[in-house]
Order: structure tokens, then C-alpha cells, then sequence
């Protein structure tokens, strides 16, 4: 009986909502919707003229010789550390003068140390990154005058600078105390947490542009799946007897809707998994071990809304892209009833949210493309180093004085590297 309501109510929404999409573009060759104010202006930020980054150079087995080692650090989901040291080596921010530098850069390819199947873990990533801030701090005179305070440091593993993989293990370890007056740029974003530092710059995982853009099917293809998902819903093998995963929200979708028509969720990751979410309403965007995952701009470059199930989220660079707006937002707790939480946003407003996806600025700042493009995630990082100009007076110290605790944290973050 309730399985039969569900799909009627299912197929009425789907033909109501098929009908307004057509007629939608009958009146309007492009369907799409701009943010007016302050998100949408932000978005189209030009950084251009508003900063000047120095690049510090450092040996190369900071970075490029890690990368030749294990080239696999290209395609996984923490590569922005390597196409944001790329990209600024070529931007016309980048300038060769420390002396009129904004910000400081340090690129160190801390999380390109994958084991054989191809997981990037942070072990050695401490050592790396102190002993880099060593270098610097000795070789040029900018470091010691601020500890780092206009230094930026790209840190885009699970839990950022708290370096593993581990959630319980990174809070005890928490942000690398050298890096505690630096910005981070990080992918890892959950309020009140002690890995994320105020003032971080959340980024989306790295995503590759070019493989998702082989999967584009044609834009007027209907949307006649409700719900889609493909992953875990349990992790037994680091999680055996359940309810630490996703805190239990992945678990409670598949025992809630696994025989709902109106929910296409599998564990199995189809080939066809980009079109699918082109050909999808709504896609779910639970949290996994981290908050996030790269099914968030996999999302928004289909499409699809993303439906983010991770209570305390930060998303990347929310103070441009208007997430409210274009997701739906579900508190974990709430998970048992998505289907009626779903099922009751109008169409009007799944519309418009579908129309503001379709605008090329949204998708273009979930993206890390080469060569760069305006707008992209590139830029919105300087946007938001941008935006952090000038410095306050108070973040330089007085000669001699020292604010850091060169020898704080585990002992084995002390050894060389
Ligand atoms: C910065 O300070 C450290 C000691 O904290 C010192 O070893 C180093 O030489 C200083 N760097 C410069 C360039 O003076
Ligand atoms: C620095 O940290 C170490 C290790 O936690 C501690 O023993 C030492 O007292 C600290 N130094 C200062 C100046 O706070």
C-alpha cells in the first residue's frame, strides 16, 4: 500500500514537474538564473590587481619530485595542492618581489604519498611541512616577521592541517602547531571543530574537468530520476559494528528508502554514474567519514540539487556561492523522513534552484581547470586572500619576538624529514 502511494505521488510530481521544464525553455533559450547582490557579484570577482602572491621557491623534493614518483597525484581528489602551485607560478598575481608580496606562498605536495591502492595518507605530512617552514623561515627574513600570519598554505586532506585520516586521531593531534597563524585553504570545513581554524578558505575537492565533461549529455535530457545516490552506506571494514560512518545518516537512508521507488541508491557505482546524475532530481550529498565529499561538485556540475546531509558543514567558499539557494539542506537527524521533506518542495522553487545550477559562474567555481579560466576555483581562493587585504598591523611582530612553539606537538612530528 504505502510503497503504491509513493509511487503515484512519484509520477504525478514527475509529469508536473517534466511539463514545467518544457515549458520553461519553450519561453527562454537559456534556463538559467543569476544571483543578484552580493553572492553572484562575489562569484564573478576578478582578483586580478587586488594581490600580489610570492611563491617561495623550494627544492623539488618539496613537490615536483613527490609528483614524479607517483603521478596518480594528479587525478586524486586532494590534487589542488598541485594545480594551485601550477597555477600561480603562471598568474599575473604572482609577483618575483617579496617585498611588495600580500601573501606568501609554500608549495609542498603534503598529501601526495598514496599507498598501493591509491589512498593518500597525511603520515609523513607533519615532518614535510615543518621542515619546509624551516627552510623558509631561514633563507628569507618574511616568516619570522609575521610566524606565517601572510602565509598561505594549501592543506586539502580529510581533516586539513591536523594531518590523518582519522577523526578521533586528528582532533587529539590538531592543527599543526606551526601552521596555527597561517590562512589554510582546505577542503575539510565543519563549525566548531578544532581542525578548522577561523579565517580558512574552504575549497571542493578536486574533481577532474575534463573526464566529467566526456559524460555531458544533452542539456534537455528529462530528469526522471527523483533521488540518486552511489556509495557506502556502512564502512565495516573500519566501522564494524556501525553508527561511527557518516554518524549513522548514510545507514539511515538505506533502511529507510532502499525499496522506495522513488530512490535510486545503490552501493554499486554504475558506468553510466555522471549521466545518471544529469538524468537526476536531486542528489544526495551525505557526509562519509569527512563532511564532504566530491559528490558535491559532481552535483552542481550536472545539475543535479544537491541535497547535503551533513549537519555543521562548511561548504567551499560559501561566502560566494549561495548553497542555501541551490541545495536543500536535510539535518541528520531528519533522515528517516527525506522522502516527505522532498517530495514538499514546490516545484517552483526546485525550478529556480535548478535554473541558478545551470548558471556556467556556479559550476565554473567547483572547478580546478587547465589551463585556468576565469571564475574558477583558482580565482575564488584569491578572491578570498583578496578579501582579507590589508593586513591587520597586529599580525607583525616586533623583532625578536616569537609567538609559536617551534618544539610543541607529538615527538615524532620532530624528526627530520
Ligand atoms: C628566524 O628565526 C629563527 C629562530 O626562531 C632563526 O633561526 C632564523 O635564522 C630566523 N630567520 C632569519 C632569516 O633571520
Ligand atoms: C613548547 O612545547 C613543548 C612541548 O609541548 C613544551 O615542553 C614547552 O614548554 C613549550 N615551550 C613554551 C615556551 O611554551
Amino acid at each position: 500500500m504505502e510503497i503504491w502511494r509513493w509511487v503515484f505521488v512519484g509520477i504525478l510530481f514527475l509529469a508536473a514537474f517534466v511539463s514545467k521544464i518544457e515549458a520553461f525553455k519553450l519561453g527562454r533559450s537559456q534556463p538559467t538564473e543569476r544571483i543578484s547582490g552580493s553572492a553572484g557579484d562575489v562569484l564573478e570577482d576578478d582578483p586580478v590587481g587586488r594581490l600580489k602572491v610570492f611563491v617561495y621557491e623550494l627544492p623539488s623534493k618539496y613537490n615536483k619530485k613527490i609528483l614524479q614518483k607517483d603521478p596518480r597525484c594528479l587525478n586524486h581528489m586532494f590534487a589542488a595542492e598541485i594545480y594551485m602551485h601550477r597555477f600561480l607560478l603562471s598568474s599575473p598575481v604572482r609577483t618575483l618581489n617579496p617585498e611588495e608580496a600580500d601573501w606568501f606562498y609554500t608549495p609542498v605536495y603534503t598529501t601526495c604519498d598514496l599507498t598501493p591502492n591509491g589512498l593518500p595518507l597525511p603520515f609523513k605530512s607533519p615532518r614535510m611541512m615543518r621542515s619546509a617552514i624551516q627552510l623558509i623561515s631561514s633563507n628569507w627574513p618574511y616568516w619570522n616577521r609575521t610566524e606565517g600570519a601572510d602565509h598561505f598554505f594549501l592543506v586539502p586532506h580529510d581533516f586539513g592541517a591536523c594531518f590523518h585520516y582519522q577523526e578521533e586521531k586528528a582532533i587529539e593531534r590538531g592543527i599543526l602547531p606551526l601552521l596555527q597563524r597561517a590562512t589554510l585553504v582546505q577542503t575539510f570545513g565543519q563549525r566548531n571543530h578544532v581542525c578548522l581554524k577561523e579565517g580558512s578558505i574552504t575549497i571542493p575537492p578536486y574533481a577532474p574537468p575534463q573526464k566529467m565533461q566526456t559524460h555531458l549529455i544533452p542539456e534537455k535530457t528529462p530528469r526522471s530520476i527523483f533521488v540518486y545516490f552511489r556509495g557506502l552506506f556502512y564502512d565495516v571494514g573500519n566501522d564494524p559494528e556501525g553508527g561511527y560512518y557518516a554518524r549513522g545518516a548514510r545507514a539511515a537512508v538505506w533502511e529507510n528508502f532502499k525499496d522506495n521507488p522513488l530512490f535510486d541508491i545503490s552501493t554499486e557505482h554504475p558506468t553510466t554514474y555522471y549521466e545518471d546524475m544529469q538524468r537526476a532530481v536531486f542528489c544526495l550529498c551525505p557526509l562519509g567519514w569527512a563532511p564532504w565529499s566530491p559528490r558535491l561538485v559532481e552535483a552542481v556540475i550536472f545539475g543535479c540539487i544537491p541535497v547535503i546531509i551533513a549537519d555543521d558543514i562548511v561548504l567551499p567558499f560559501a561566502d560566494a556561492i549561495p548553497w542555501e539557494e541551490i541545495g536543500v539542506f536535510v539535518d541528520e537527524k531528519d533522515v528517516p523522513n527525506l522522502d516527505t521533506i522532498l517530495t514538499s518542495i514546490p516545484p517552483e522553487v526546485i525550478l529556480r534552484k535548478q535554473r541558478l545550477l545551470a548558471n556556467p559562474s556556479m559550476k565554473q567555481a567547483m572547478l580546478f581547470p587547465h589551463p585556468a579560466q576565469p571564475g574558477d576555483a583558482f580565482h575564488q581562493v584569491l578572491n578570498g586572500l583578496a578579501r582579507k587585504l590589508p593586513h591587520d598591523k597586529s599580525v607583525y611582530l616586533n623583532p625578536g619576538e616569537k609567538v609559536l612553539n617551534w618544539t610543541a606537538g607529538p615527538v615524532g612530528d620532530l624528526k627530520p624529514w
